[in-house]
């Protein structure tokens, strides 16, 4: 089983290249099955979770190849199947793009309910409730979700809570159904804009993407398109928290820094330096950390993705912080890792009371999921010996290149597979 080994105690200094976002990819991805024309797309992660949405789009006709690593060519005119069966799919969250982007096009989808972190219960009742909005009968059945429509016809619908998926997968199936939808109490994420986008450079006419009220007027048919995925928000914000927590000077290039402003405001806060040019930001932690206060948010408010990320840093810094986990109820899972490494944090509910403490020793810990177990490759880097990560798998959905990347920054961090290979990793870096 491949684990990091990693030694701790190095800033991380110096420039990094952030990828496209795996969350805007996957949905657009999973729309380009809604035309028969070919779809031309640059700027697609090479994780995991792209490449499982992309194998089974293949299983189900679609022509998918990869022209070069972060380039996909897609063209949907001979799908064979509505019924999306393959069980690796239970494994992503974004599988249930398919049902939107299938129902839109086919008025017909039948796909593996989805699975992808264990982060809270994850509920899909506004996904339902806007699909039925729609005109369709919408079923859960022997472990699959069913939606089936006559024909689509465009809706008033109001999001009960802000749901990026149920946004997304609602605008995908109005953009193919007759007359207007206007969705309220939408997700302004980027990468729902970027959806938007997406569909409206393939002839769908969505207005308002970005804001919570999103008007989209039917059209009968979409066209091929060459599209660029924007640049990932949450990776970019990952190695900013790098050099917050080893003390580090890190640029990170091809971002768009509107879409950090609230990860660059609590790096302000917490007492790093942060320098904005026009697409690279760079971030200086040459002081102790300060203490803070932080809610997790919808966008434009300060991510849940980035939860354990400024977790890890608040842990090192003087004085009592609070996080606040208002968005999944499950996210503190990896704080008893943290604890091993010394921090000093109690949870309660969706609220971490945090001690903070001068510096993390090593330990072996495990990733529980894919922002966690970042966070605590980060919280290893920092820490006074060595430490080894478990369960790497979760990282590679949406990390690409993580340890490369780091290395890149100087960081000592290998992958490795057995005892040996960590003593050999500790003979090299002792
Ligand atoms: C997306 O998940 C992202 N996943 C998550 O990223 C991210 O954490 C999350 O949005 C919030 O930003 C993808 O884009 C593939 P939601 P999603 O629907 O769409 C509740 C990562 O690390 N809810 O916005 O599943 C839900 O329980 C992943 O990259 C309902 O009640 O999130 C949650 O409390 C992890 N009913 C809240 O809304 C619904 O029908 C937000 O969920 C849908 C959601």
């Amino acid at each position: 089983m491949e684990q990091y080994a990693i030694k701790g105690g190095n800033p991380l200094v110096g420039e990094v290249e952030i990828g496209g976002a795996k969350n805007a990819a996957l949905p657009i991805l999973a729309a380009s099955l809604m035309t028969d024309e070919t779809v031309y797309l640059e700027n697609i992660p090479d994780v995991r979770d792209t490449n499982v949405l992309l194998d089974a789009m293949e299983g189900m006709g679609v022509l998918a190849k990869r022209d070069e690593r972060h380039k996909a060519v897609l063209n949907a005119a001979n799908i064979n199947t509505t019924d999306v069966k393959d069980e690796k799919l239970k494994r992503i969250r974004a599988s249930y793009y398919l049902v939107g982007a299938l129902l839109g096009k086919y008025k017909e989808a039948s796909v593996v309910l989805p699975g992808g972190c264990d982060i809270g219960s994850r509920a899909i009742d506004q996904h339902i409730k806007g699909f039925r909005a729609l005109g369709a009968d919408v079923r859960i059945e022997f472990g699959a979700i069913k939606a089936k429509a006559e024909r689509l016809q465009g809706s008033h619908i109001y999001m009960d809570v802000v749901s990026v998926g149920a946004t997304i997968n609602v605008m995908m199936a109005a953009t193919l159904a007759e007359g207007k939808t206007i969705i309220e109490n939408a997700a302004k994420e980027p990468h729902v804009v970027d959806l938007a986008n997406f569909l409206n450079s393939m002839g769908a006419n969505i207005r308002g993407a970005g804001t919570d009220v999103i008007r989209i007027k039917g059209v009968p048919r979409l066209h091929g398109t060459e599209y660029a995925v924007i640049p990932d928000q949450i990776e970019a914000g990952t190695f900013m928290f790098a050099a917050a927590i080893t003390k580090g000077d890190v640029t990170v290039k091809n971002v768009i820094t509107k879409h950090l402003e609230s990860i660059t405001s609590k790096l302000l806060e917490i007492g790093c330096e942060v320098e904005e040019a026009d697409d690279c930001v760079r971030v200086v932690a040459s002081k102790p950390l300060r203490h803070t206060q932080v809610k997790t948010l919808p966008y434009p408010g300060f991510p849940t993705d980035m939860q354990p990320q400024i977790t890890v840093a608040l842990a090192m810094s003087q004085g009592t912080s609070i996080v606040t986990e208002s968005i999944f109820e499950n996210r503190f899972k990896y704080v008893d890792e943290l604890i091993r490494m010394g921090a000093n944090i109690k949870v309660e509910g969706n609220i971490a009371v945090i001690n903070g403490m001068t510096h993390y020793t090593g330990a072996s810990i495990s990733a529980p999921d894919l922002r966690a177990g970042a966070a605590l490759v980060l919280a290893a880097l920092a820490a006074e010996g060595y430490s080894t990560v478990d369960d790497i798998r979760y990282i590679e959905r949406g990390y690409e290149d993580f340890p490369q990347k780091l290395q890149g920054l100087g960081a000592q961090i290998e992958v490795i597979e057995t005892e040996r290979d960590f003593q050999k990793f500790k003979l090299k870096t002792g």
